[in-house]
């Protein structure tokens, strides 16, 4: 599944697969404007932290069409107003300012290059971007593949799959790799309220590949730990403080609180760009709040009473030390990981130790 986020050049449009319609509806959103494209990450059409990154970088593509095209000069203050915009569509998820800031940084590289120049090379890089996050992806697979055997039962929560990235997945990237290598792997899909992203988006496509899933209710976690039919966690993050404290989807750190309790497992896979050494621990990783409507409603229903107050709290933050390893495309992170993951900030070359 690499075709849900794609540039249609000849229209001058980022088609995205309206992720908020699966599985009953495979149909494609348009963002023909950054306004669109901020549209589409608010509501969620495209969500899931590397996807939203490589939506972004399209997204800066879009700010800057429209000035290329007209005569006029001063167009720098009109894309900077733009690009900030985008940046502040969604809190939590790192990669959405990575992005951001990588096309900034790019463009201030290219010194005095006219709007229509920094165009093109904004589209190569948005490009390169989209392929490179699939070829890390595939990295992150192989290198977290070795920890999972033959005959696991991995849960996931959330989506951490070829939908949340641009293709390939990261925890379910490495479920994929696994898979490729010949191991037998179940998986058990969290549902993950509100937005049910582990019911509608993480069955489909492991469905779709061919993996065998099964959906399971947030609060069955612990009954399906106790009774033994789980035997490894992975999932993905939005933010990777750099003490290794990481904020994914709302109910990851309860999932990591049982998995101690049972002695299971609990890693996380995520690239490099969803790690963040300038936030020093999760304390300090913005947590994004949601409209209620997506607590008090399912479909058309309301399911709690009027004027009752709701906490939707998009993501939690899992402490460092319940993760046992965090799987990346340069190596799998040990512990403690103030150092490795400094370490992997300092040395952009060298491999990680293995676990
Ligand atoms: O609110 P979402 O659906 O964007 O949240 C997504 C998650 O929390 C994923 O688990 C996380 O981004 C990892 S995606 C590879």
């Amino acid at each position: 599944m690499e075709h849900h986020i794609r540039f249609d050049e000849r229209a001058c449009a980022l088609v995205l697969l309206d992720q908020r319609l699966l599985p009953g509806e495979e149909s494609y959103f348009y963002c023909r404007s950054t306004d669109d494209v901020i549209e589409a990450l608010r509501t969620m059409v495209v969500r899931g932290a590397p996807a939203i990154g490589v939506t972004a970088a399209w997204g800066a593509v879009l700010a800057l069409a429209p000035l290329a095209a007209s005569p006029t000069g001063g167009w720098a203050a009109d894309l900077e107003e733009r690009l900030g915009a985008l940046a502040d569509a969604r809190p939590t998820a790192v990669n959405l300012t990575w992005a951001v800031k990588h096309m900034r940084a790019l463009w201030k590289q290219s010194g005095d290059a006219s709007a229509a120049e920094l165009l093109g090379i904004w589209k190569d890089e948005a490009a390169r971007m989209q392929a490179e996050d699939i070829a890390v992806n595939r990295r992150m697979g192989f290198h977290g593949a070795g920890l999972l055997d033959s005959g696991d039962t991995v849960l996931t929560h959330c989506n951490a799959g070829a939908l949340a990235t641009a293709g390939f997945g990261t925890a379910l990237g490495v479920v994929y790799a696994a898979v490729e290598q010949g191991k037998h792997i179940r998986v058990i899909a969290d549902e993950t309220r509100p937005l049910l992203q582990g019911a509608r988006l993480t069955a489909y496509e492991l469905k779709a590949a061919g993996v065998p899933v099964t959906v399971a209710c947030d609060n069955a976690c612990g009954l399906l730990m106790r009774r033994g039919l789980v035997n490894k966690v992975i999932v993905g993050a939005d933010r990777i403080a750099a003490n290794g404290d990481v904020a994914n989807k709302i109910g990851t750190y309860g999932v990591a609180l049982l998995a101690r309790a049972h002695s299971i497992p609990f890693y996380v896979a995520a690239p490099l760009s969803s790690i963040d050494p300038a936030t020093p621990d999760g304390e300090r990783i913005p947590i994004e709040r949601r409209p209620d409507d997506e607590v008090t409603r399912i479909g058309c229903a309301r399911i709690s009473p009027e004027d009752v107050p709701v906490f939707n709290f998009a993501f939690d933050v899992t402490p460092a030390e319940l993760i046992a390893g965090i799987i990346t495309e340069r190596g799998v992170l040990a512990p403690p990981y103030t150092k490795s993951i400094a370490a992997l900030f300092a040395d952009s070359c060298r491999p990680i130790r293995q676990l």
